[in-house]
């Protein structure tokens, strides 16, 4: 139909995107596609700073082949969503229009985007059988790959229209109980991203937690091959970015999981190229449950500087948790993805704008302070305005509005069973933020 336009731009895009260097360690990725009043994919796009974009999340995986995943994007996609033949909605989000230019647009530009799949809520996916997760391998690349003219004439869905994207991020965090079935957190995504990489030119990425080995991803990583490995050095305080920086000044006592992180890769990777990349939330209000571990530019350039130096074979560069996060935590008018840029490229300087220690060290402090763009002014009662067991004050009278009442019964339920406060933590800090006003509680 349009295949020939479909393929000149395809064309060009490759051409063009031959900028991004995947061997470099100077690599910036953002995730976008979470949280209210998103900046637009395109503007987000033409940032000089940026080298991939994940957009989160297709939140949802088919248990039976022929069943569509979901997706989400929070507000920078409307409620349309694919029906079945037999009239029943998916959860697949039909129409979206800002995304399909927007990846065009960072193609254009020498940037690389991937898809991320799964996420932190919900956190009821995992792949049933070797053959779903080769289906579902299919259907993404079907439908969020080079567009064909099969897939077109067949009226299966491309959300993105004609835009494709580079390949796919694993971000499991799926938590059930009870388990669907035995090993459900890790089985199957190896046949899943063996049969990604047979079907095309796919870039595969993962975001394990800080803790290693990751119960959901040790296995696909050591046995598939995965190009980066975007590390969450956020949501657990024990190895998180800011036990890395306070562990500078003690390397030996240190409970930053960095080296260890590049000894496994190291010792288990089937891709002995893998590059691992150091993330870090774009701003306090990208880690809310763990609102320490965000870094100022000058505590991330130690901290960036130190491991890049120690690991120059294997450190890719940084990754960040998220775009709207970034432009909204502007330091001497600044986004944070740009202070990031520049200290791997060994160009940052302190940052010398007056008002720079109270806008950002304030900011550090609490999390509800500085997040009014993504929450209602949320009232913190705690010492810092935070609670949880990571933080030793117990929390009590959340409220949350303007959230789902099937969530709310299921966070009360989890935040009164202590040994799992961890595992909510852990699962809602990806949360569709455009959906929850949070206020931490009396603590
Ligand atoms: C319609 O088809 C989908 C996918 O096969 C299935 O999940 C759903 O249950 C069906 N709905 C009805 C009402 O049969």
């Amino acid at each position: 139909m349009r295949s020939s336009a479909v393929l000149a731009s395809g064309l060009l895009a490759s051409t063009v995107s031959a900028a991004f260097d995947a061997a470099s360690s100077k690599n910036v990725a953002v995730y976008w596609g979470q949280g209210a009043y998103q900046i637009p994919l395109t503007t987000l796009c033409e940032d000089e700073s940026v080298d991939i974009v994940n957009l989160a999340f297709v939140n949802s995986f088919p248990t039976e082949i022929g069943f569509l995943p979901a997706s989400n994007f929070a507000n920078a996609c409307a409620d349309e969503y694919f029906t079945y033949p037999n009239g029943t909605k998916s959860g697949l989000l039909s129409n979206c229009p800002g995304i399909g230019p927007g990846i065009k647009k960072c193609q254009d530009n020498g940037k690389k985007v991937m898809l991320s799949v799964g996420g932190g809520w919900p956190t009821n996916y995992y792949l049933p059988s070797e053959p779903v997760a080769k289906y579902f391998a299919e259907f993404l690349w079907g439908a969020f790959g080079p567009q064909t003219d099969k897939w077109v004439a067949d009226k299966k869905p491309r959300p993105f229209g004609d835009a494709a994207v580079d390949g796919f991020d694993l971000d499991l965090e799926a938590y059930m109980e009870p388990a669907p079935m035995d090993g459900y957190l890790y089985k199957h995504y190896d046949i899943f991203v063996n049969h990604l990489k047979s079907l095309g030119n796919v870039l595969i990425s993962g975001a394990p937690q800080c803790v290693l080995p990751d119960a959901r991803l040790a296995h696909a990583i050591s046995a598939s091959s995965f190009d980066f490995v975007f590390l969450q050095f956020y949501n657990t305080p024990q190895c998180s970015s800011r036990a890395g920086y306070n562990g500078l000044a003690n390397l030996a006592t240190s409970t930053f999981t960095f080296d260890a992180w590049v000894d496994w890769l190291k010792a288990n990777s089937a891709n002995k190229g893998v590059k691992m990349y150091l993330g870090l939330p774009a701003g306090p209000a990208g880690a809310p449950w763990d609102a320490p571990s965000y870094l100022t530019p000058t505590e991330a350039n130690k901290l960036v500087s130190h491991y890049s130096a120690q690991h120059p074979d294997i450190f890719g560069g940084v990754m960040l948790w998220e775009a709207t996060v970034s432009a909204n935590n502007k330091i001497c008018d600044k986004p944070y993805v740009s202070w990031i840029k520049s200290i791997l490229d060994g160009k940052f300087t302190d940052e010398v704008c007056p008002s720079t220690t109270s806008s950002v060290v304030s900011s550090t402090v609490s999390a509800s302070s500085t997040s009014s763009s993504v929450f209602a002014t949320p009232t913190a009662t705690s010492p810092n305005g935070l609670c949880g067991p990571d933080t030793g004050y117990t929390c009590k009278g959340y409220h949350y509005g303007k959230f789902p009442d099937i969530y709310f019964a299921q966070v009360i339920t989890m935040a009164n069973n202590r040994p799992r406060d961890r595992v909510i933590l852990q699962s809602i800090r990806h949360w569709h933020l455009s959906s929850i006003f949070l206020n931490f509680g009396t603590c």
